[in-house]
């Protein structure tokens, strides 16, 4: 198993190329089952994450490459069936995003349910009560989702219950070769799902409310292929940005969208750094300084986003003062706390609360990643701390962030992957 070796002490400083967002891509390629003439995606993240909803698409019987691990081109002319298996989904939730397109597209979807995952336990009850909305008949049995439609699904109102991104993502794919008219309620604002309504729209999608929490959808007949390229990763880009927070560095991400995360960048900002924005470019200076530590509250788009919650942890724990993290959006999305314990951070949780009190210093010690995000927070951690720290289980880095000893390397940074 892949482990990072990273000697800490370095400021970090330099330009990193941010890539195509994962969260955009996922539901980008979903999206390709809708297209009935050939489409191609650019600025994919290669990502273990993306080659696994490939690998579940090509499984359907469509064409499709992953040319240079950056562009995707997809025909579906060759689909031959409409079955997701148990052993893809259970890698990647997200797998469950092909249940909208293969129903509006085909009338019928053989998806298998996924399972909780380490931060909560992530049902997909929403995703199904709006599909039935649409008119679908659906039974789940031995963990697989069976839906059916005769004929075509058929426009509705959907009212979620909550703020979800992939559900609004599924049934906005089904709603737009629904029969009628589709109003999705309470529907999520991430700049992922804008995308995904951008590329619907190339491919012929009647989509008013784009951006806002009502999206109305008018059906249409048939769907084109086109060309997109995937929207900037706006969490890679805090990331980058936290590790100059946290080593007194400064850098500058190029490639990404400053609008894409101002509730971060503001966070930043009250932290004590200098963050420049420009069209398509952020550069965050801390001037050697140490960081204030940051209250903060995790809510839907576009306030703070729970993708950076361990990140923005983890500058806390060097700064200066004490700060409360609250965590709204997941149930156990604290499981970092314990591994930034172990090298010296004081935090006490209560809850889905977190009071972080920054100490002088973290020290190096054997840490493990617990899940995507949790991971890049104990990886920024190391970096800050005096001595040579071992970051364990980082497979769960390498489903989300590209290239990252790369990019780290470029700016500085001294980590390495050793192989057991
Ligand atoms: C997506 C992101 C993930 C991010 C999350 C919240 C992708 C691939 N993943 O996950 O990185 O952390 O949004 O911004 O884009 N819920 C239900 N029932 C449902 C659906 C959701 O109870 O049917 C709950 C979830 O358990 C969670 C909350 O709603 O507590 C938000 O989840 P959701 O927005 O759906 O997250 P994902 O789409 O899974």
């Amino acid at each position: 198993m892949d482990k990072f070796l990273i000697q800490g002490g370095t400021q970090l400083r330099g330009k990193v190329r941010i890539s195509g967002a994962k969260n955009a891509a996922l539901p980008l390629l979903a999206a390709t089952i809708l297209a009935e003439t050939p489409i191609t995606i650019t600025n994919v993240p290669n990502l273990k994450d993306v080659n696994t909803l490939v690998e579940l698409i090509a499984g359907l019987g469509v064409t499709i490459c992953y040319e240079n691990g950056h562009l995707v081109k997809a025909d579906t002319s060759t689909l031959d069936n409409q079955f997701a298996p148990y052993e893809l989904v259970k890698t990647m939730r997200a797998s469950i995003l092909v249940l909208g397109p293969l129903l509006a597209r085909y009338g019928t979807a053989r998806v298998s349910l996924p399972g909780g995952c380490a931060i909560g336990s992530r049902p997909v009850d929403q995703h199904l009560k709006a599909l039935e909305a649409l008119g679908a008949t659906i039974e789940v049995e031995n963990g697989y989702v069976n839906a059916q439609v005769d004929g075509r699904l058929k426009g509705g109102e959907v009212i979620f219950d909550m703020v979800t991104v992939g559900g609004t993502e599924n049934i906005l794919m089904a709603a737009v070769l629904a029969d009628g008219v589709t109003t999705i309620r309470n529907a999520a604002k991430e700049p992922e799902i804008t995308d995904l309504a951008q590329m619907l729209v190339k491919m012929g999608a009647k989509i008013e409310g784009i951006d806002t929490d009502t999206l109305i959808v008018t059906g249409v007949d048939h769907l084109n292929g086109c060309e997109h390229a995937v929207v900037a990763d706006r969490i890679e880009t805090g990331s980058y940005l936290a590790a100059a927070a946290i080593t007194g560095g400064c850098v500058k991400t190029t490639h990404t969208d400053p609008k894409l995360l101002e509730a971060v960048l503001e966070k930043f900002e009250e932290m004590g750094a200098e963050v420049t924005r420009g069209d398509d470019w952020i550069e965050l200076d801390m001037q050697g300084k140490r960081p204030k530590a940051v209250s903060f509250r995790t809510l839907p788009h576009p306030e703070f986003p729970t993708d950076m919650q361990a990140q923005v942890m983890a500058v806390n724990t060097i700064a200066q003062g004490f700060a409360t993290v609250s965590e709204t959006i997941f149930e156990n999305r604290f499981m970092h706390v314990p591994e930034l314990s172990r090298m010296g951070a004081n935090i006490q949780v209560e809850g889905n609360d977190a009071v972080v009190t920054g100490v002088d210093k973290l020290s190096a010690a054997p840490v493990m990643a617990t899940d995507l995000r949790a991971s890049f927070s104990l990886v920024l951690a190391a970096l800050a701390a005096e001595g040579e720290t071992l970051v364990d289980r980082i497979y769960h880095i390498d489903r989300g962030y590209e290239k990252i000893e790369e990019k780290l390397q470029g700016l500085g940074a001294q980590i390495k992957r050793v192989s057991e």
